[in-house]
């Protein structure tokens, strides 16, 4: 049962005297790793810093935290930072004087963070990584997200099933093609985008080695496909330039890798610009997705976008409140992943979520059985 408001952070702060007498010894900053120290007030505050509202998933996230934490009797501060990595840090400063007990936190730039993340550590607040990992500084607690090497090889697997090349498992159809792609990646200062960009190449690369998928523009390296605080506009205009320098003769383009729903969108504008298709049907070039935003499941169900990665964001906000509480009541979360997520100064202990690829076909049995949109909502295109 859980513990009262009070009564959490006095345990939590004699968990954290028994955890430092029974550490002595056991290496530098490992006190934090157990619990809070507890201010004594009568509400444990949790600060919940993400990184913009431009994208509806992290307002979704953010509901979600903010709503479990709430549930669960907490007094939460959620703010959101615009994109803007100064915002985010004086964001997440104020929480640290306002005496926040726990923090979770998905990092506009995940390496921007460490100043941030040493005073939590002075004042023994625990860090939760949400969603993206924090970089660069050893006082990251525990990393809650997705497996994200996977989300890259299903949006990999959905483009070649997409092309005939394989089916929706992975499994070769001995189709040969060749299929001109050109590759998409996000935001280089977010760690997942290396992630999915890994996943996705490593699934492409047989492919890209027989020559059964090409790379017209010969774009291949993240440094080239990456796209800048993953907007919209700026995939958009990639998207137009490689089409003016690599596809102005008449080369057929057939699909394009395209790591989040919002620069698909941009892809898919700058697609149509030209007069592919409007449909695949019709034309339109395969463009994968990932996040199941409500505007991209409508393109889908209209047979414009082919693919997206559904993150149930609400069993990851599940998972941050879950771990948050056991920080609260001096223990440590449990992790499903203990090895992947180097930060570049230690392996962050992670829980990691399985994702969905959603098709046309499966729009119902996954978004709307599930709940997560409604039918009239994918109709519209609109969140309710
Ligand atoms: C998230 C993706 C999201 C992207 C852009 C990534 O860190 O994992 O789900 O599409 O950021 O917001």
């Amino acid at each position: 049962m859980r513990l009262g408001k009070k009564m959490g952070v006095v345990a939590a702060g004699a968990a954290l005297t028994l955890s430092l007498a029974a550490c002595a010894g056991e290496g530098a900053g490992s006190g934090n790793e157990n619990a809070p120290a507890g201010d004594g007030g009568d509400d444990v505050k949790i600060g919940v810093a993400m990184p913009t509202e431009t994208s509806e998933r992290w307002i979704a996230d953010g509901n979600a935290v903010k709503d479990g934490l709430e549930a669960a009797g907490y007094a939460v501060d959620l703010q959101y930072a615009g994109d803007d990595i100064p915002t985010q840090t004086q964001q997440i400063d104020s929480m640290i004087t306002g005496g926040a007990d726990v923090l979770i936190i998905a990092a506009i730039d995940g390496t921007a963070l460490s100043s941030q993340l040493d005073a939590a550590a002075a004042a023994n607040i625990p860090v939760i990584s949400y969603d993206r990992l924090i970089r660069d500084n050893e006082n990251v607690n525990f990393y809650v997200t997705f497996d994200n090497y996977q989300v890259g090889v299903a949006q990999a697997t959905a483009l070649l099933n997409g092309l005939g090349l394989t089916d929706a498992t992975g499994e070769p159809t001995g189709e040969k093609g060749p299929f001109n792609v050109e590759l998409f990646a996000g935001s280089l200062d977010d760690n997942n985008a290396h992630f999915f960009w890994k996943g996705a190449m490593d699934t492409l690369k047989p492919f890209l080695d027989d020559g059964s998928l090409k790379v017209p523009s010969k774009q291949t390296d993240i440094e080239q496909a990456a796209i800048l605080r993953w907007q919209q506009e700026t995939a958009q205009k990639r998207m137009e330039d490689l089409l003016t320098s690599t596809y102005s003769d008449g080369t057929k383009l057939h699909g394009v890798l395209s790591p989040y729903d919002g620069l698909s969108r941009g892809i898919i504008t700058a697609l149509q610009g030209v007069g592919m298709g409007p449909t695949i049907e019709e034309g339109l070039p395969v463009v994968t997705g990932q996040d199941a935003e409500i505007a991209s499941v409508k393109l889908i169900a209209d047979g414009v976008q082919q693919s997206t990665i559904f993150k149930d964001t609400r069993k990851l906000a599940d998972q941050a409140v879950v771990a948050a509480e056991a920080y609260l009541e001096g223990e440590k979360p449990d992790a499903n992943d203990t090895s992947t997520y180097e930060n570049g100064v230690k392996v962050v202990p992670s829980y990691l979520l399985d994702v969905d690829t959603v098709y046309a076909d499966n729009i119902q049995e996954l978004l709307v059985d599930s709940e997560y949109w409604t039918q009239e909502e994918i109709e519209s295109g609109q969140a309710e």
